[in-house]
């Protein structure tokens, strides 16, 4: 029932303003797809996609062998672990494009891999795995991944916190040897072994991720600090999840963490605001694209920064292959942007309070994309909840 109501609500919204929060990317990949009229030309080969019906028949081992011939040269040697770091190899591919191969003198499908295709030049672009070369390649800087990691959160963090080794600063009472005399370590005290600030502000003056214009005044400009870093690659997973360890999933199993993702996701981000705001990092970008919450709420603000992770990012709510579901719920906003009565000076409230009176007011404290939409009925009920306590 809940997943039917959404479906129609995201219809009626995607009539409304389809183009501010439809994630880009994988839905851009398929509007590069035409159905129909066939192509005469065959650029659209020069794109691969994991979401076509026969790639995904496919296992993915098929086409990933493990570990890559060269997983010891993409890395300084004392960071090298057995890892995907290249391109698979012509015969995963040639069984069915015999005809995309060997047709015409450039054919678009070689320029997926190749620099500069030719029979005497097979230099390759960096594989998007490691990271740090790919991102930085032109054909890395904007491309984003057509897939989603299942991480389950649970599980880890309880695994962590109760592995986490105690330093001396951890002890609290007792003697050194007492093991009862050491803090318990706090499950949000995992949270940083994988995510930092992202480009962080802090102890500089300049709170702007870049340069604003001159009469901006209230209006929104992306600042420092407002994203989390998440892993790039596999270096953590695979200290546990090794061919050895025998820990499933192997790192063959790349299925299991990696899952495609809906392309038709319904996000607050606004590539035009980025665009104006000449973002370029891809890490801030792939972060900002997915933001499905608040695209504004900023990680490094002090009153935010005080609190612990998992008041808003309940464990349990995080499912990191679900991109349908909200980690976080504009409850946890409460008390500070939502108070019981308009009075008390609530944001919320008084953006309702606006777009009562006047149908265009847009919400800008928390969005960028949502600002103009209808409001939705989780905003009235988190100050409902409120007067009733
Ligand atoms: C038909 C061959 C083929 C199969 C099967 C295949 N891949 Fe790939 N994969 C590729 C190619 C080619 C690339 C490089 C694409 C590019 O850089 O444009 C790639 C790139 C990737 C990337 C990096 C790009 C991205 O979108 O994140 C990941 C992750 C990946 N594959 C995971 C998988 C997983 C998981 C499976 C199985 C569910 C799988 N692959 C199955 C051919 C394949
Ligand atoms: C089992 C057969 C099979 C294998 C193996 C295979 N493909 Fe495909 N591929 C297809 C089919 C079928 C289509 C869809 C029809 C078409 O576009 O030709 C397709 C489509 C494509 C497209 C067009 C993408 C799009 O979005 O429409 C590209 C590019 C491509 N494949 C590249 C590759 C590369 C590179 C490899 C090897 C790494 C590969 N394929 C391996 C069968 C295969
Ligand atoms: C899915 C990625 C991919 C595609 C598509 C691809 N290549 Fe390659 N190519 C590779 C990889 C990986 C190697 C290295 C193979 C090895 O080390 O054994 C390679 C090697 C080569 C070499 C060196 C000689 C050889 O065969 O090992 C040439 C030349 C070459 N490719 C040209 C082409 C041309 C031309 C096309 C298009 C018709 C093409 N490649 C399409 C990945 C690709
Ligand atoms: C061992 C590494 C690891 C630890 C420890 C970890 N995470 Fe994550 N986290 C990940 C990975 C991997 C992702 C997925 C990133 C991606 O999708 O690219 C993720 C994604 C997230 C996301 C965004 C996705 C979503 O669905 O909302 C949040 C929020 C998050 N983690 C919060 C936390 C919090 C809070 C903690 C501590 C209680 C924590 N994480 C501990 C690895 C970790
Ligand atoms: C006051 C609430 C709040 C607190 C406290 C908080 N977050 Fe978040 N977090 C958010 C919101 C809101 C988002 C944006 C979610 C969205 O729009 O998809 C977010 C997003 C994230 C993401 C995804 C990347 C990004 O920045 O968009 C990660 C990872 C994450 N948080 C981890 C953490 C960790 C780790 C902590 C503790 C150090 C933490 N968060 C503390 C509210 C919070
Ligand atoms: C400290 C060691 C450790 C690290 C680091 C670690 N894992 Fe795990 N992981 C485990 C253990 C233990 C299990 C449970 C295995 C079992 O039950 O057989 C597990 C299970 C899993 C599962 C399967 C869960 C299920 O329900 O079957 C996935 C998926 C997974 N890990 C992904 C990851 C990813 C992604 C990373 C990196 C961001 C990662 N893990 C890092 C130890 C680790
Ligand atoms: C234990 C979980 C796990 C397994 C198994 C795993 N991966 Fe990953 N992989 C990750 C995580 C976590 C990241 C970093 C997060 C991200 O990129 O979204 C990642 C990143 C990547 C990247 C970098 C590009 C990207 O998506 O950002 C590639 C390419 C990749 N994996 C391919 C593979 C292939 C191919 C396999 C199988 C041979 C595999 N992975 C197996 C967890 C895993
Ligand atoms: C204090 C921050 C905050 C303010 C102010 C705010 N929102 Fe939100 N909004 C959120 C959060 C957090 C979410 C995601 C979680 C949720 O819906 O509970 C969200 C989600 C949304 C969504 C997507 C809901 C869905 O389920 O599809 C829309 C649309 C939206 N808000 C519109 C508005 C409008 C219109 C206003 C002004 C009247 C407004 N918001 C004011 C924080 C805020
Ligand atoms: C513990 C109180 C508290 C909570 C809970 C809280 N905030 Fe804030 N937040 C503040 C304060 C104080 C400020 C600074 C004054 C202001 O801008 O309203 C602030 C600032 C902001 C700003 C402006 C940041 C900037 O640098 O310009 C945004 C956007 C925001 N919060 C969003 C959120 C969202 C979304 C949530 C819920 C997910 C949330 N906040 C939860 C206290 C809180």
């Amino acid at each position: 029932m809940r997943a039917a109501l959404r479906f129609s609500v995201v219809a009626v919204f995607a009539i409304a303003a389809a183009s501010v929060f439809l994630l880009p990317g994988p839905a851009d990949a398929l509007a590069e797809r035409p159905e129909a009229p066939p192509e005469p030309s065959q650029s659209r080969y020069s794109k691969f996609s994991h979401d076509v019906e026969a790639h995904k028949k496919k296992e993915c081992a098929e086409c990933h062998k493990f570990p890559s011939d060269n997983w010891q040269k993409v890395r300084p040697e004392s960071e090298a672990i057995p890892d995907i770091t290249e391109y698979p190899k012509h015969d995963s591919c040639v069984s069915c494009h015999r005809q995309q191969f060997f047709s015409g003198s450039k054919p678009a499908i070689c320029s997926i891999c190749h620099v500069n295709p030719s029979p005497r030049d097979s230099r390759r672009h960096p594989f998007p795995n490691p990271r740090e070369a790919f991102d930085k390649s032109p054909k890395g800087k904007n491309s984003f991944s057509e897939f989603a990691v299942a991480f389950p959160h649970e599980l880890h963090v309880a695994m962590l916190a109760s592995k986490s080794p105690r330093t001396p600063s951890d002890r609290t009472s007792g003697p050194m040897f007492v093991r009862a005399g050491f803090r318990k370590v706090v499950q949000s005290e995992t949270c940083a072994m994988c995510h930092q600030i992202a480009a962080p502000q802090g102890d500089g003056d300049d709170e702007y991720a870049t340069k604003p214009p001159e009469k901006l005044g209230d209006a929104f400009w992306l600042k420092k600090g407002t994203f989390m870093t998440s892993p790039t690659g596999h270096t953590q997973c695979f200290t546990c999840h090794s061919a050895d360890a025998g820990l499933s999933p192997a790192p063959t199993d790349c299925g299991t963490c990696h899952k495609l993702a809906p392309s038709n996701l319904k996000v607050d981000f606004d590539q035009a605001a980025a665009k104006r705001m000449n973002i370029e990092d891809k890490l801030l970008v792939a972060s900002w694209r997915r933001r499905d919450s608040s695209a504004t709420f900023r990680h490094e603000w002090f009153s935010h920064a005080e609190m612990d992770c998992t008041t808003c990012h309940a464990l349990g709510d995080i499912k990191t292959a679900d991109w349908s579901s909200r980690s976080v719920k504009i409850s946890t906003c409460s008390n500070c942007h939502i108070t019981a009565t308009s009075d008390d000076g609530g944001i919320l409230n008084y953006e309702i309070d606006e777009r009562k009176k006047d149908p265009k007011f847009q919400c800008v404290k928390c969005h960028i994309g949502y600002s103009g939409l209808p409001l939705p009925a989780s905003h009235p009920e988190a100050i409902k909840a409120l007067s009733e306590n």
